[in-house]
């Protein structure tokens, strides 16, 4: 249906977002057998866990393309080396890898030379260009709507504009504002040839977020995600759109503590107050003083239902979209309207 489908063998021109504590293979999976890309987040993952966790995507995805995703800013660039040459042997031919941020040279070559696409998420034109440089063959833009760490300063819409100028024959995906099919057929519209969507997988049945951390975001407007730095610990300096706590509401730093437990590997690791970390399903503790990554896009995130489904309906909003705006071209009815925010 577009360059990016084609290019990475989807049915749907949809990514879903390698998350930290959210995208485990569960998630990816589903995603993937439903048509579009998921994506497994290996984030700090050990390099022989990271493998492990491939393997198991890979034999259970029923020979759908997937993806995995580094964050090379997080780990430092010899350990991300580390998780590719772990991860890459075990891949299937048609998975493609999903960088947060531009990859080191080495890394990007090393993914190249195994043959598996290259997909870079960036923030900036600069960036863009960078990546394109680098390999990459598919750029997913990132906008200031977008929940979690943030790339750059600008809204998609207009980082879009910019880098489609620059480059008018690359593959480009949006992420930022996409929980709906009219969402995906507008970016479509613009000039992109997919998208890439986070916060709406986070409530997903198969997500590994934790429980209260999937009903704030089904319960959130845009008004209730703001973009802090708050949440710096495991990984500084960059900042990040999160749903709003007490801690992002209090004037001052609240006292150094560990408030919570994550278990990683069936191993109990204490998270610290302004900890990086999202709560996932494992986690116990001082949830509600967690980072929750969370873009503007909640307001149109619904009640948390398989991932197949939620496929399913953006889907068929998405075609709608699209056989609506063909025919806008040749009747005089108006389109249809868009789907009620919250
Ligand atoms: C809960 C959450 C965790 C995230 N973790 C990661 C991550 O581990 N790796 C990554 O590449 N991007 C991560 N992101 C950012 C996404 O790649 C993407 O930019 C963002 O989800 C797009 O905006 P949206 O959430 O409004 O769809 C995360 C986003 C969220 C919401």
């Amino acid at each position: 249906m577009t360059r990016l489908t084609a290019l990475l063998g989807l049915e749907l021109p949809l990514l879903q977002a390698g998350m930290g504590a959210v995208a485990g293979p569960a998630l990816c999976v589903e995603v993937s057998r439903a048509g579009a890309g998921g994506t497994l987040a290996l984030y700090k993952e050990p390099p022989a866990r990271a493998a492990h966790l491939v393997r198991e995507v890979a034999a259970a995805a029923r020979g759908r393309p997937f993806g995995v995703n580094v964050i090379p800013e997080v780990t430092g660039p010899d350990r991300c080396l580390e998780q590719l040459r772990a991860v890459l042997p075990e891949l299937p031919r048609n998975a493609f890898v999903t960088v947060f941020g531009l990859p080191a040279d080495d890394a990007a070559r090393t993914v190249r030379a195994a043959g598996h696409p290259l997909v870079v998420q960036v923030g900036t034109a600069a960036d863009a260009d960078t990546a394109l440089a680098r390999g990459a063959v598919v750029l997913v833009l990132q906008g200031t709507e977008a929940g979690g760490h943030l790339l750059g300063r600008q809204p998609v819409e207009s980082l879009l504009a910019t880098v489609r100028s620059r480059h008018p024959h690359a593959v480009l995906a949006v992420a930022g504002g996409i929980a709906t099919g009219e969402d995906l057929a507008d970016a479509v519209a613009r000039g992109a040839d997919g998208a890439m969507a986070g916060t709406l997988f986070v409530p997903a049945a198969e997500s590994a977020a934790h429980p209260e951390f999937k009903r704030r975001v089904v319960e959130a407007v845009a008004e209730d995600t703001l973009i802090t730095s708050l949440f710096e610990i495991g990984w500084p300096h960059r900042p990040h759109r999160v749903l709003h706590n007490s801690l992002t509401a209090a004037a001052e730093r609240a006292p150094a503590a560990f408030i919570a437990t994550t278990q990683v590997d069936g191993r109990p690791y204490p998270v610290p107050r302004y900890s990086a970390a999202a709560p996932g399903v494992t986690t116990t503790g001082r949830i509600q003083e967690m980072a929750m990554y969370c873009g503007r896009s909640c307001s149109r995130v619904t009640a948390p239902r398989p991932a197949a489904l939620t496929i399913a309906r953006i889907r068929r909003e998405y075609e709608n979209a699209r056989a609506s705006r063909a025919d806008s071209h040749t009747s005089t009815f108006p389109a249809p309207h868009r789907i009620q925010e919250k």
